[in-house]
This record gives structure tokens, C-alpha cells and sequence, in this order.
């Protein structure tokens, strides 16, 4: 299978599912696929001062990719318990392979709407995480993260739901786009990249007349 064969050169655990119980806005972890990832980095690419934000990170997958790849520092977010103590044993051991790369890698326990967002977060990361109401409370928080300190961010979506895209549209977000991923039997099996320009939209100067 390969995503065990990725999961080994990580050494990390990702594959399977885990549903939870009783909870009506928090889905299931699931990891995005690494084909999928492996065709998102071929057309997007991150620079070297970004800080990328994986909210329901599950048990690391994208997090560890991101890092390993691109060398630059990575945050995770998780809220199921059980979960999350499988990223940190993944970390753990993904460290061992990855310790020439010192960009740091920060898990966090907890709910991705109480997360705050900080200046040197740039890139956010959804695989469907949970409903599109608490993702529109994430969303504001990223947004008055920029109005607070005006800068570029990107949102990227895996697998985008109309709901979601409903909730990014009432932000000055502009599409960059749209890379769907080959010999994928569902249409909806494709990534979106939104970006908000902080500095034209919120640093408060007036823009020169045309
Ligand atoms: C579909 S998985 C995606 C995992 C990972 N981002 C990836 O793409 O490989 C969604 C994850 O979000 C977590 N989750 C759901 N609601 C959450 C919330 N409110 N805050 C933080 N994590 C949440 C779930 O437990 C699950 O592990």
C-alpha cells in the first residue's frame, strides 16, 4: 500500500479511520491522501518564511509532509484525544528521522476555534475538519488575525464542500487555484487555494486613485 510505504519514510502511523462518538459538528479523522499532497506541491509551493496551520490535524500526516518537505515550521491542531497522543508518538518518532530539519513542529491539544491565530501563521490547512459552522468561526479568527497584522495568507481546502466555499466567498479571499488530483473517481477530490492580500485589504492607507 502506499501510503504505508510514505508513512514508513516519515515514520509515522496515518493510515485508517476514526469516527467520533456523539458529535454532530466534529468529523472523523481520515488523512489526506499522499497522492493527493504529492500533486497539491507540485503546483503550489511554500516560502521559506511561512508558518503552516493543519486545523484537525489528526495524527500528523499533512504536518509531517509539510515539514519534511519544505523545512519551514508547522503547527497542528487536534481535539480527539486519543488522536492527538498518536501525533505526538508519530512526532516522536518522525524526529528521530527528521532531526537535521530544525524548523519546529508544535501539536496542540484542543479545539481549532479557540486556537489563536499568531502574525507568523500564513498557510491554513482544511481536510474537512468539521461543520461549516465552527468552520466559520475559524475563518473569523484567521480574518481579524489579518486585520490585526495585515499580511498574505492562503486557506487551502482538500476536498471542498459548497458550504465552506460559501464561508471563504464573504471574505475578500481571491481563488488561486484550483488543482484537482488525477484519476480521482470523485470530482470533489481536488484542492482550492484562497489568498487575502492583508496589506490591500486592511493596513488602513488609501489606495491611489486610478
Ligand atoms: C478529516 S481529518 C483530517 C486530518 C489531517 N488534516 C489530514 O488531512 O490528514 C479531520 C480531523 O479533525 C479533527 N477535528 C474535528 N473537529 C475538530 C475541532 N473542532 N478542533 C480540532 N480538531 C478537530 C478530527 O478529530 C480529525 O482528526
Amino acid at each position: 500500500m502506499v501510503a504505508k510505504k510514505y508513512d514508513r519514510e516519515l515514520g509515522i502511523r496515518t493510515t485508517g479511520l476514526r469516527e467520533w462518538t456523539n458529535q454532530s459538528h466534529y468529523n472523523r479523522y481520515e488523512a489526506t491522501p499522499y497522492q493527493a499532497l504529492e500533486t497539491l506541491f507540485q503546483s503550489y509551493t511554500l516560502k521559506r518564511h511561512q508558518r503552516v496551520v493543519d486545523f484537525g490535524c489528526g495524527r500528523g500526516r499533512v504536518t509531517f509532509y509539510i515539514h519534511r518537505r519544505f523545512k519551514l515550521p508547522v503547527v497542528g491542531i487536534e481535539a480527539h484525544d486519543k488522536t492527538y497522543e498518536e501525533a505526538l508518538a508519530n512526532k516522536a518518532r518522525y524526529r528521530v528521522k527528521a532531526r537535521h530539519i530544525t524548523s519546529p513542529i508544535v501539536l496542540k491539544y484542543g479545539l481549532a476555534e479557540d486556537y489563536k491565530v499568531k502574525p507568523e501563521d500564513t498557510c491554513f490547512y482544511f481536510f474537512n475538519p468539521f461543520s461549516d459552522q465552527v468552520f466559520k468561526k475559524v475563518m473569523a479568527n484567521i480574518v481579524s488575525s489579518v486585520e490585526r497584522k495585515p499580511r498574505t495568507v492562503d486557506v487551502i481546502l482538500y476536498y471542498p464542500l459548497p458550504e465552506f466555499k460559501k464561508v471563504v466567498r464573504k471574505y475578500p479571499f481571491r481563488k488561486i487555484n484550483k488543482i484537482r488530483v488525477p484519476g480521482a473517481q470523485d470530482a470533489r477530490e481536488k484542492f482550492i487555494i484562497y489568498r487575502l492580500e492583508g496589506k490591500k485589504h486592511f493596513d488602513g492607507e488609501e489606495q491611489p486613485l486610478q
